[in-house]
């Protein structure tokens, strides 16, 4: 796990830039809403801290990460609060709001095959190139800035008792637990997948690492395996939660509805799981993000 100094040391640098997210009750949760962050989702926690710890000259050649969307949108705006350049390699199918929003920001998408992608992942492609890279998820530092949410968590509620939060490449949730599980290992995290893309359920079922094309309308949580990834989260993750991806399509416009909350797929995950825990001890759900394509919104809605 992440120490919890290191947390708190990421969670301070970070927060002058980011939103200490509020708690809205609906049926059953409270959920924490990180689609309001800057950008719209939970990821400028862990990537303003990131960039903050860098030293100074690593930081003035700029920043470069890889992402589905939402990593590379943080990171757009984090160097344009920095005042550094950013490139950030995306899939060519990353939702168009998303493309967007690094082009707001002054970034540069570089755009390649989810095949392609993946193997320059894999093969670290990014020694090769000028900036400072910064890994989407498997990075203590970014980790750690994520780890800022639980400490709100806890200050804002003594009484906690499970944490349901979406799980992509791991980062978020293994940032979450580390700073709960420092002062409060009791507390329940739950990790939730859709079946259109389980990778770290089926994983642990396998006991190893498993490839799967994603089918989900969870595009922020489609990323590959990561070795390093599977021992964290074994230690970070209590339970597992799959939720069926009809569930989450549904959940979408029902968040909508009934709770005022504009959630992209990855981010109405822990929502849509809250169905299949029995009632009981008091229980938040991380809404992790808000950048849903407004054509699919209406759709939904419609
Ligand atoms: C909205 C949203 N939720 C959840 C996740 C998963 O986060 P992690 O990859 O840290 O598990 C992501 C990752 O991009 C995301 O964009």
């Amino acid at each position: 796990m992440i120490p919890i100094e290191r947390i708190r040391a990421a969670a301070e640098s970070a927060r002058p830039h980011v939103l200490r997210s509020p708690l809205v009750p609906v049926e059953g949760a409270l959920l924490k809403l990180e689609c309001l962050q800057p950008t719209g989702s939970f990821k400028v926690r862990g990537f303003f801290a990131a960039a903050l710890a860098l030293p100074p000259e690593r930081l003035r050649r700029g920043l470069i990460t890889v992402s589905a969307g939402n990593a590379a949108q943080a990171c757009a705006y984090v160097a344009r609060q920095l005042d550094v350049p950013c490139r950030v390699f995306m899939y060519d199918t990353a939702p168009p709001p998303k493309l967007a929003g690094v082009k707001r920001w002054g970034a540069t998408p570089i755009l390649l095959p989810r095949d392609e992608l993946l193997q320059w992942m894999a093969a670290e492609g990014w020694h090769k190139e000028p900036e400072s890279f910064i890994h989407p998820f498997a990075d203590d530092e970014v980790m750690a800035g994520h780890g800022g949410l639980g400490l709100e968590l806890l200050e804002d509620l003594p009484d906690l008792a499970r944490v349901l939060v979406p799980v992509g490449g791991g980062g978020l949730v293994s940032g979450i637990a580390s700073a709960l599980k420092g002062s409060r290992p009791e507390i329940e995290v739950v990790g939730v997948q859709s079946d259109g893309y389980p990778l770290w359920i089926r994983s642990f079922e396998a006991g190893g690492p498993v490839s799967i094309q994603p089918d989900t309308i969870a595009d922020g949580t489609t990323a590959p395996f990561d070795a390093r990834m599977f021992e964290l989260l074994k230690e970070c993750v209590d339970r597992w939660l799959m939720v069926p991806e009809p569930r989450l399509r549904a959940a979408v416009p029902e968040l909508a509805s009934a709770a005022k909350v504009v959630a992209e797929g990855a981010g109405a995950l822990a929502y849509a799981a809250l169905e299949q825990l029995e009632p009981g001890p008091t229980t938040v759900a991380v809404v992790s993000g808000g950048n849903i394509d407004p054509k699919l919104l209406a759709a939904f809605l419609s």
